[in-house]
């Protein structure tokens, strides 16, 4: 791992980034801290754990069905040791580097794919989530805590879209939360992450992407740590249809 005063990334993997719209880092969060993460992350999932309803959100699923793309929002907040790790420090680091002195942490969510029975992340860019009205400049840090390959759900990213406008996207249930990208061709030329232990992958606001199911025995477990520059509004607010109410 870098020290905290070294360069986060290096020329190539900006060059990279400005290109493609996505990095993989193959070393990204110590191993001592992936095993406390771990633990924490499993607990927030756990019946009974102390998260309030509004910040569990099924992605994928219908209200009647078992969670197929369980999410925590703010994990962090419910659980203290979440905050202040190393990925953190790192993450934040990156994000300025890409962004600019002024980006902040904007958010995080903690995905989980239960073991033989998680859903697909469908296709689409983060953006679409976002106030269509304002200009945003943000990064997603994607942090798993295992080793990811397509079986496990790896994310998966298409080079060159986040030049790309915020396309159509649709709810994937009407009774979930999770968006997908209307346009049937948005994996033409993906691309496919598979990280050893500790990697993380970066990706910006409107970078196509999307994570497999999870075809093994280990859930999946993944944090994402969001980071914007201050949001400017547009001269011509869009319209993103496809947003719940409750997101404006
Ligand atoms: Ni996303």
């Amino acid at each position: 791992m870098p020290t905290d005063d070294a360069e986060p990334l290096t020329e190539a993997e900006r060059h990279h980034f400005g290109r493609q719209g996505f990095l993989a880092l193959e070393r990204f969060t110590p191993a001592a801290e992936l095993a406390r993460l771990r633990a924490v992350y499993d607990r927030l999932f756990a019946p009974g754990a102390p998260v309030p309803a509004r910040d569990r959100l099924e992605l994928a699923g219908g209200a009647d069905t078992p969670p197929q793309l369980p999410q925590v929002l703010s994990p962090d907040q419910h659980a203290p040791g979440l905050r202040h790790t190393a990925a953190h420090r790192s993450a934040l680091r990156i994000a300025r580097r890409l962004l600019g002195t002024d980006a902040r942490l904007t958010g995080t969510h903690a995905i989980r794919k239960p073991a033989r029975d998680g859903a697909e992340t469908p296709w689409h860019q983060d953006e679409a989530y976002w106030d269509p009205a304002s200009e945003h400049r943000a990064i997603s840090v994607w942090v798993p805590l295992q080793a990811v390959t397509p079986d496990n759900g790896c994310m998966w990213f298409r080079p060159g879209s986040h030049r790309l406008p915020v396309l159509p996207h649709r709810l994937i249930h009407p009774d979930a939360h999770g968006l997908a990208v209307a346009d049937e061709d948005a994996s033409a030329r993906a691309v496919a992450c598979p990280l050893p232990l500790g990697g993380a992958t970066v990706h910006a606001g409107r970078t196509l992407h999307y994570a497999g199911p999870n075809r093994t025995d280990e859930p999946r477990r993944a944090l994402i740590l969001s980071f914007a520059c201050p949001s400017r509004p547009l001269d011509e607010p869009r319209a993103f249809p496809w947003q719940r109410p409750e997101w404006s």
